[in-house]
């Protein structure tokens, strides 16, 4: 996190992200300033509150992926949730604080994972005797010992055990008994019919989930593992005991508290248009309800009660419609950092289908390697593709950068299709094959509608 700086953010950010630099560098701001705030004085620090962001861009110029490639960075806990989620027909009011327990419970998780990580070699220990008790009994000496009673031949088995068990450890260390099959009992727990398959539970159902799982008996099963699985599980199910889960639970609080960041996307979906009947009422009501946690206030947990106070909130919406002014005043005012994220022309898309990290035609160029054929696109298919997704983009909606996927997935779709049959190991992409693919439909604007 050190290191993170805002330029260093903004650099990681350009590996996936092309342009957009006024948007990246207000979230590299803000995350930089989650770091510097830990560094104040108790005192301060309850006093800095986040500076939260609204991005305002037309679809498809990258702001869902910013806030995607951002969390990765932030190592904080991060969540991203559609605020439309929270006005679905027939679903009204999914609970708006239901995202603060989404993110403690991210965190949670978070932070016993590093807790485990900690306990992991002591945990790899105890496994590793488990398993060789399993191996190799410790009781039999022992029985045998106490119904002989004498003494000599119980030290001499005694030392034989160990000799073997010593052996055994070595070879099990080396991975030697790895494909071993041995029987384990494995604890299972198991879940009722319905409750798990249930999307979007809120607070009352995944509470109810909790005690039915602590109802329900924990099936013990034995099941016949390897070796190398067996120390797996055992070294996690150790782990899982060594572990304090109150710290964890106070520490996870804590960081969601501290370093929380949540992302609401389509933000302009909560915008009431004018009139103040059916559905837009339900709008403007998620805006109130989002009002006090953005600004402010102790939401319950399963965990215990978190404030929201310096969670760092970033709101995205395309706006296209309305306009950020439509938000009800108060939700305003707690967004004052705007960025705004440009549309994309040809330029853009040149850059996109090449340079990212994940850049479209790289992906493609995987994809289709796996069947043992290699494609290239020469420069100026690539550029083609680009020109007609601008083209396109103009003469019918403007979807951004989502254009070039309907398009690279139309080019090539022969080329998927009939890739494992090829005899040619070897294909290239020209500007003429681009056209060929495209150009009927391109020079029908109605088709294009449709195809593209
Ligand atoms: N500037 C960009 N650089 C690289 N890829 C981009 C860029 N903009 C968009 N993309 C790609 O286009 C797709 C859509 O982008 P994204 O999801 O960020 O759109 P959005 O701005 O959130 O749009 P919406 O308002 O519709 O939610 C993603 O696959 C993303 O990788
Ligand atoms: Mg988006």
């Amino acid at each position: 996190m050190d290191n993170l700086t805002p330029k260093n953010i903004v650099e990681e950010l350009d590996k996936y992200i092309i342009g957009q630099n006024k948007a990246k560098k207000a979230v590299a701001i803000a995350l930089r300033n989650r770091w510097r705030r830990q560094r104040l004085s108790d005192e301060l620090r309850d006093e800095v509150l986040p500076k939260n962001i609204l991005m305002i861009g037309p679809t498809g110029v990258g702001k869902t992926e910013i806030a995607r490639r951002l969390s990765r960075l932030a190592q904080a806990p991060f969540i991203k949730v559609e605020a439309s989620k929270f006005t679905e027909v027939g679903y009204v009011g999914r609970d708006v604080e239901s995202m603060i327990r989404d993110l403690t419970g991210l965190a949670l998780s978070m932070v016993k994972t590093e807790h485990m990580e900690k306990v992991q070699e002591k945990a790899g220990a105890l496994a590793e005797e488990k398993i060789l008790n399993i191996l190799l009994p410790p009781q039999k000496s022992q029985r045998k010992g106490s119904l002989t009673g004498a003494e000599e031949p119980i030290d001499e088995e005694r030392q034989d055990d160990n000799e073997t068990r010593e052996k055994l450890r070595g070879q099990l260390k080396e991975g030697k008994l790895d494909n071993r099959y041995i029987d384990l009992e494995v604890r299972e727990k198991v879940m009722p019919f319905g409750v798990v398959s249930n999307i979007g539970m809120d607070e009352l159902e995944s509470n109810l989930k909790e005690m039915l799982g602590n109802f329900l008996p924990e099936k013990a099963k034995r099941k016949k593992v390897r070796v190398s699985e067996a120390l797996l599980i055992i070294r996690q199910e150790e782990a899982g005991k060594l572990i304090d889960m109150d710290k964890v639970v106070k520490e996870a609080i804590e960081r969601t508290e501290q370093n929380g960041i949540i992302f609401i996307d389509e933000i302009d979906k909560i915008v009431s248009r004018g009139s103040s009947h059916g559905p837009d009422v339900s709008r403007e009501g998620v805006q109130r309800d989002l009002l006090p946690i953005v600004e402010g206030s102790t939401v319950s947990t399963k965990h215990g009660p978190v404030r929201t106070d310096h969670i760092l909130f970033i709101a995205a919406g395309a706006f296209s419609i309305s306009k950020p002014s439509d938000l009800i005043p108060e939700l305003q005012g707690r967004f004052p950092i705007r960025a705004e994220l440009g549309p994309l022309g040809k330029d853009e898309f040149l850059k996109i289908l090449k340079e990212p990290k994940n850049a479209l035609i790289k992906q493609y160029i995987a994809l289709i390697e796996t069947e043992g054929v290699t494609i290239k696109f020469t420069e100026d298919s690539i550029n083609e593709i680009a020109s007609v997704a601008a083209t396109v983009n103009e003469k019918t909606e403007n979807i951004g950068a989502r254009r070039l996927h309907t398009i690279l997935e139309k080019v090539l779709e022969d080329i998927s299709f009939d890739a494992p049959d090829m005899k040619d190991r070897e294909l290239a992409v020209s500007a003429k094959y681009v056209k060929e693919k495209l150009g009927d439909i391109i020079k029908d604007e109605d088709l294009s509608r449709y195809i593209l």
